[in-house]
């Protein structure tokens, strides 16, 4: 909404213009008035709708053309003052203002005009007839108002009218000729409706529309109000009740109501609730809602985050079944500008022969998104009406940002539950079959099928009898390891090929540039251990690298015969990266014992206990 209104006060020399704006401000008729009032500034907290508003008076006598020009364009609002003693007054509203209005800004954004007839007091008739041929012809004409400076008549709801032409214009909602809603405006309230419709089944229930009056206007409506509501629909409507609820077109019959009788800030107030700004495109500040995330922490969704994902989860799994199946994500997605579930999310995440998405697969498709982008997933939070529907500031409160890494590797303990592993190795390794398998689906040659679409694979494992979420990425050495932050991540997988003698010497480099002095974790992979080992061409073997650099033995892994440890292994390396070099089956004795004492104590912690309650 805007940040202040200036209107512009024009029309013929003598209708009353000067007189209208002291009027207001000095509450009474003043009998001797200068050819030009000052400019003057309401403060926002005596304007109805609360925003500071300047007023500009026009004289001809004392302004050039070119002056009259620029202030027509600086105006948000034009009031056309005519005497309504003086037709030829009404005449040049047609013949000189309105052409000059328009003319002074580009086409398509045309200022509201109000039609304003002065000196009532002086006629007992109207001079409506007169008037209403100029408003039909012209529909940035928003409305028309008799009032006399004298009498002081209608001065402050002159002001008000156009104050609430600017702050709530109709030009973005109605189309006056067609008499109906603009495209743009029927696109914003269906996204509203979709959202509202919290069960699904394409009707506002009692319950909903409560909800939804509570939501926009703080208040529910009272039973006898909502029964009138739908009883206006119900009548001048043939689909807007169906099931004693209302459907989309009779929402949107209501709006068109609201609207046509004047009441414009109904309509907007519920799509400024909805984060609409004036062009009806949602706000950057609906949007993206500042979060701050320190260098070196990290996005994941938080419970108020999994809760709601999990309410449209269900709310779109119409046929109950556990998964969305295609048509049931794209409806899902129908309150989004664009579809952000393509080929590669369906490839990210554990889904069916049939792409289908469980709940699992679409929690962790938006753990990556919440991960890699946190503003892209409050973006999406945003377009699913995260904070309308659980009532909360904004779409950050889904979202937890973890401590700095720094301090967990001093702590030696993390509260996350989403890392990064990037798995690096030479082409041909086996990183793609090793991601696929990730997500347990058995790895289709590349020769019959084109490349997988995404480069992430994302699954929850168990790391210490608790469910974490670990996101792979495959690397493409050769074109991506350019940079130190490259190698960015909580755990690095260096894979090598059992079969192929040249790729080990390749994966120690890579560990030497990158990885040997940065505190990440790093595991050994060697690939394809199903088929016959050929001694690696390198100056000692894995097994005497990975010694001499304190790193756990490389872990055989077979993609015909995944194993789930391996995951949970890459996990474990990235959660306690300050045991880094330390397999548990090769953790130095200190380590071992002091572990050992740990679990001692929660043991004999446990022990007390069963023997307390004994007692
Ligand atoms: P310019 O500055 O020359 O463009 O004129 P203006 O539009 O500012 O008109 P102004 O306010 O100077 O008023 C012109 C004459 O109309 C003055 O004599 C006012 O006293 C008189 N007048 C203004 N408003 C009213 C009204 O509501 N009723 C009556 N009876 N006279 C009015
Ligand atoms: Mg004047």
């Amino acid at each position: 909404m805007r940040r202040h209104v200036r209107i512009l006060l024009l029309g013929e020399p003598k209708v009353g213009k000067t007189s209208l704006i002291m009027s207001l401000v000095g509450e009474e008729f003043p009998n001797e008035v200068p050819a030009r009032a000052e400019e003057i500034t309401i403060p926002a907290d005596v304007t109805p709708e609360k925003v500071p508003t300047h007023i500009v008076d026009y004289s001809e006598t004392e302004q050039t053309d070119e002056v009259l020009r620029q202030e027509i364009v600086k105006a948000n609002v034009v009031c056309v003052v005519y005497d309504v003693t003086q037709e030829e007054t009404i005449d040049k509203i047609r013949t000189k203002w309105i052409p000059l209005v328009n003319g002074g800004v580009e086409k398509g954004s045309k200022i509201p005009i109000i039609l304003v007839g002065n000196k009532s007091d002086l006629r007992t008739g109207s001079s409506m007839e007169n008037i209403l041929p100029i408003m039909n012809q012209f529909s940035e004409i928003e409305t028309c108002v008799e009032c006399s400076a004298r009498n002081l008549k209608n001065i402050s709801e002159l002001f008000y009218y156009a104050q609430k032409a600017v702050l709530h214009p109709t030009a973005p909602l109605y189309d006056p000729e067609d008499k109906q809603l603009k495209p743009l405006c029927v696109r914003a309230l269906s996204r509203i409706f979709s959202i509202s419709d919290q069960d699904n089944d394409r009707v506002l229930s009692d319950a909903e529309l409560n909800c939804f009056q509570k939501s926009c206007f703080g208040n529910p409506l009272a039973p006898q109000a909502l029964e009138d509501v739908k009883t206006v629909v119900w009548k001048n409507t043939s689909d807007g009740i169906l099931d004693n609820g209302l459907t989309l077109n009779g929402f949107l019959f209501l709006n068109t109501l609201f609207i046509q009788r004047g009441r414009h800030e109904t309509t907007w107030t519920i799509l400024r609730r909805f984060g609409y700004d004036d062009t009806l495109e949602l706000t950057d500040d609906y949007l993206y809602p500042q979060l701050r995330v320190p260098l070196g922490c990290s996005t994941e969704l938080n419970h108020l985050g999994h809760q709601f994902l999990q309410k449209v989860f269900d709310k779109y799994d119409e046929d109950r079944d556990h998964a969305l199946s295609p048509a049931e994500l794209k409806n899902l997605f129908s309150v989004f500008p664009y579809m952000p579930w393509g080929a590669e999310a369906y490839s990210s995440v554990p889904t069916s022969e049939l792409n289908h998405v469980s709940l699992h697969a679409f929690i962790c498709q938006w753990t990556l998104w919440a991960y890699l982008d946190v503003q892209r997933c409050m973006e999406y939070l945003g377009y699913l009406g995260y904070p309308i529907l659980t009532d909360q500031e904004s779409q950050t409160t889904a979202i937890t940002v973890s401590r700095e890494k720094a301090l967990d590797l001093e702590k030696g303990q993390t509260q996350r539950s989403v890392f990064l592993c990037k798995v690096i190795g030479p082409r041909g390794t086996g990183k793609s079959a090793f991601l696929q398998a990730f997500l347990g689906q058995s790895f289709t040659k590349p020769e019959c099928c084109p490349a997988r679409p995404s480069l992430y694979a994302v699954n929850t494992v168990q790391v210490a009898n608790q469910e974490k979420y670990l996101i792979l990425f495959e690397v493409d050495v050769e074109t991506e390891f350019l940079k130190a932050s490259d190698a960015a991540c909580d755990v690095a997988c260096l894979m090598y090929d059992f079969t192929d003698p040249n790729s080990f010497s390749y994966c120690a480099s890579i560990y030497k540039q990158h990885f040997m002095n940065s505190s990440i974790p790093c595991v050994l992979v060697c690939c394809k251990a199903d088929e016959v080992e050929v001694p690696q061409q390198y100056g000692m073997n894995p097994a005497e690298f990975c010694y001499k650099h304190r790193l756990p033995v490389p872990i055989r892994h077979s993609s015909l015969r995944p194993t789930a440890q391996i995951y949970s292994k890459l996990a474990w390396a990235a959660m306690y990266p300050h045991l880094n070099g330390s397999d548990m089956s090769s953790t130095s004795f200190w380590l071992r014992v002091t572990l050992g004492a740990a679990m001692v104590t929660v043991l004999g912690f446990a022990l007390y206990r069963a023997f307390a309650r004994s007692k």
